[in-house]
């Protein structure tokens, strides 16, 4: 029977960082795996995780099981980061569990809407793969609008547009910050016009925030989310601390659902954990502890944020190089100053990205997305001069 089963496209990511490995010239690039690099082209583990790795090591004294909800002080303990100092809750009204990164808290939460009735999800293409191919696995459909335009700016009339023909039964799924693959994010007054938009069309909004602290800040990074929720009377917020704490294979994230009125809170969540529990029973525990004793700590929480400013600093540097070169043969770079995160796209064909591959040693994915902190002092130049090349 297992024989039934039909061959599945292998993940192109994965695929490529093979092809990268197996590349012997000493000045290859790789710009596809989502993870940041330093000016050196590390992945470090933070220092602050590394301190609250020891604490955790030296104090934990049980690893007993905690429940579908996990570590529930580091579900609290972050609040404050997304939601706001002064709200955190939202007077009651937003509850949250532990989930194994980001991915498993999208899961259990297009899982949860499912469940709730909803048939529909609007996202805006291009997007991070994994969000349809999550709604592909629970049956769930998918309305698609088109993101950005070429000049590097949201398309607002498609989004409006979306809005506008959404049905009964549809849910919209928006990144927080750092859109995944483009970079382009809503400004503030953009999220202003999308939230009201979505109260007055009544859907349900679903908010991805994987990269909070990558863009401008953490508080900058929070306000299209906060701005929506403060219009709406039901959300889902899925998070992730796998990019903004280095934490990529521990799996950290967080689910969190806001409700109109706080007593239907036990059984909005009682989904979530049930669901948790038909997946992974419950999340790993040693990174979200890691993060809980850090935001426990006020020095080891100034020593991460500073951490994440190094990080952000050294991306904005990177975006204000390839700004500052102007054009690249064909290519206008101006546009990625101004993005954010991770991640922006060279509007390149397929068979330019396969040159920038087989002639220059630089390895993005097919789409043209890179990853921008795959960029150092040493090897802009010679992207900047790959891209003009396969273009000319
Ligand atoms: C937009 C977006 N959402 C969610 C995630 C999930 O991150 P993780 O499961 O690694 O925490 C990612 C990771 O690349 C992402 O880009």
């Amino acid at each position: 029977m297992l024989t039934n089963l039909q061959q599945q496209p292998a993940d192109a990511l994965l695929a490529l960082i093979k092809l990268h490995n197996a590349d012997p010239r000493a000045d290859k690039i790789d710009l596809g795996v989502g993870v940041y690099r330093t000016g050196e082209g590390d992945t470090p583990v933070f220092r602050s995780i590394k301190a609250a790795e020891a604490k955790l090591v030296a104090e934990q004294d049980s690893k007993a099981y905690l429940g579908p909800e996990g570590d529930m002080g580091f579900v609290e303990a972050l609040m404050p980061y997304v939601f706001g100092k002064d709200s955190p809750d939202m007077g009651g009204r937003i509850e949250g569990m532990q989930t194994p990164g980001g991915t498993g808290s999208l899961r259990l939460a297009l899982a949860m809407v499912k469940r709730a009735g909803y048939q529909r999800i609007i996202v805006g293409t291009p997007s991070w793969p994994n969000h349809a191919q999550i709604c592909a696995d629970l049956d769930l459909g998918v309305v698609e609008f088109n993101h950005a335009l070429p000049s590097g700016h949201p398309d607002m009339d498609a989004v409006r547009a979306a809005i506008t023909g959404a049905q009964e039964g549809d849910a919209i799924l928006l990144h927080g910050c750092c859109h995944n693959p483009t970079g382009i994010d809503y400004t503030n007054e953009q999220w202003d016009e999308i939230a009201q938009r979505i109260a007055d069309a009544k859907i349900l909004p679903i908010l991805d925030l994987a990269y909070q602290g990558l863009g401008m800040g953490m508080e900058e990074d929070a306000y299209g989310l906060r701005r929506v929720l403060v219009a709406m009377p039901e959300a889902l917020i899925c998070y992730s601390c796998d990019k903004n704490f280095g934490l990529y294979r521990d799996r950290v994230g967080a689910l969190y659902a806001m409700v109109s009125d706080p007593a239907d809170l036990a059984k909005v969540m009682s989904n979530g954990h049930n669901l948790a529990r038909a997946n992974w029973s419950q999340p790993p525990d040693h990174g979200g502890a890691a993060v809980r004793l850090i935001l426990e700590d006020e020095a080891l929480t100034a020593q991460w944020l500073a951490e994440l400013d190094e990080m952000r600093d050294r991306m904005r540097q990177v975006r204000a190089k390839l700004a500052a070169s102007g054009t690249a043969g064909a290519v206008d770079l101006t546009p990625m100053g101004g993005q954010n995160g991770l991640f922006s796209i060279v509007p390149l064909s397929k068979d330019q990205v396969l040159e920038m591959r087989e002639k220059h040693g630089i390895y993005m994915a097919g789409s043209g997305r890179i990853n921008v902190a795959g960029l150092t002092m040493g090897n802009i130049d010679k992207f900047i001069a790959a891209v003009a090349d396969v273009t000319a």
